[in-house]
């Protein structure tokens, strides 16, 4: 059996979906994988826990209890990131596995540490593939780095664009609604509700970041095109891909509070769109679109009752899949997905990087 440590950064919403995962499926694990992953660290914002031995199944699920309950992760104020990773190598743990579940920027010295020392990472955490190219590049296509879940939610995208190009499928476009949040904003409007009450509702229902703004200014979709693009070998800057915002540069200095209140005048700009959308038989999506290195995300009517209208999917236009795409839809986004994707991941690593 092997014993696999791992370093979590990030408690949030998938980081506690996952080490309920990981607890949940120790027996099966063990039978399908022989295979342990033994969280020796677990580190937020602001404190961590650290027993090099491996953290209890009781220690993990009281840790993911506080965090559930806002209170603090540990009494320990945490170490940086990079002292983190080198303790594990001051206490001799090999094979170890660094999971970053945050949304940090800065990680790149602890990934570059990592990776040196031949640890695995695995990243849902989008902003290191997704930063300048000269420092991004060498995490792509990278033996001992997984990031399944950076786009898509879950949902096999990454894996799957992996196996078009192994088997050298020519990528020729990329096309999908990358954002859980915006489909169900759109999907409201379909229905006559007001941007800014489908809006309020999103952030309601906690699908949106804490501020919203981040989601309307469809910086994540434009990561996500980046990092499927770089994929497929295009050498993306945030430059080549034109993103539309879905709300003006005079409302981003305001406070979230403001910032809500102040949605309601963008109803009217965005009723009349819908409108005229709906008497040409088609509906707002905001969709990501991706061809021959360059990429638009925003918002565009498609026909009503389409692939793209209907569902939360991605197309994949390749050589091979060219007169009829490759569809991979279905329920993605969402912690208890995204943390599955990063299960996987490590399995992965476990199974292919780290030997039997
Ligand atoms: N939620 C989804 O459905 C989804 C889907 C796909 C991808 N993702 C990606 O997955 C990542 C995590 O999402 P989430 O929803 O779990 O976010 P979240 O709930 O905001 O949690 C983020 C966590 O990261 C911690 N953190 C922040 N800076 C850190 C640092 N320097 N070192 C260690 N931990 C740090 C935060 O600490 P505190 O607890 O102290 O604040 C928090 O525990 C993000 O990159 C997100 O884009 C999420």
């Amino acid at each position: 059996m092997k014993h696999i440590p791992v370093i979590l950064f990030g408690v949030g919403g998938v980081g506690r979906a996952l080490v309920q995962q990981i607890v949940a499926s120790r027996d099966q694990m063990l039978a399908r994988n022989a295979c342990h992953f033994e969280l020796v660290a677990l580190a937020d914002s602001h404190h961590w826990l650290w027993q090099p031995q491996g953290l209890s199944n009781e220690q993990l699920l009281a840790a993911v209890a506080a965090k559930q309950e806002r209170q603090p992760l540990g009494d320990q104020p945490r170490p940086g990131n990079l002292e983190i990773v080198q303790q594990a190598e001051a206490a001799w743990l090999n094979n170890v596995i660094i999971v970053d579940v945050t949304a940090s920027d800065g990680m790149e010295p602890v990934l570059d540490f990592a990776l040196e020392r031949r640890y695995g990472v695995v990243l849902a955490n989008k902003k290191p593939l997704a930063g300048p190219w000269p420092t991004a590049r060498r995490y792509f296509n990278h033996p001992l780095l997984r990031h399944e879940s950076t786009v898509g939610g879950g949902q096999p995208v990454i894996a799957t664009l992996r196996y078009l190009l192994d088997t050298n499928d020519p990528i020729l476009r990329i096309e999908g609604q990358l954002s859980g949040t915006l489909g169900f904003i759109c999907q409201q409007m379909d229905e006559g509700v007001p941007f800014s009450r489908a809006l309020a509702a999103a952030k309601g229902r906690g699908y949106t970041e804490p501020d919203p703004r981040e989601d309307l200014a469809g910086r994540d979709v434009m990561r996500k095109v980046m990092i499927l693009g770089r994929m497929a070998g295009w050498p993306l800057e945030e430059n080549d891909i034109q993103v539309e915002s879905l709300y003006p540069s005079a409302l981003a200095h305001l406070s979230v509070r403001e910032f809500m209140a102040a949605a309601v005048a963008l109803d009217p700009a965005l009723r009349d769109r819908v409108n005229a959308a709906g008497v040409a038989g088609e509906v707002l999506r905001y969709v990501a679109e991706l061809s021959a290195g360059q990429g638009t995300v925003g918002l565009r009517p498609v026909p009503m009752g389409s692939a793209l209208a209907n569902l939360k999917y991605i197309s994949f236009r390749t050589g091979r899949y060219n007169d009829e795409p490759l569809l991979i839809a279905g329920k993605g986004a969402g912690v208890e997905m995204t943390a599955a994707g990063v299960l996987g991941d490590m399995v992965d690593l476990a199974r292919e990087a780290f030997g039997r």
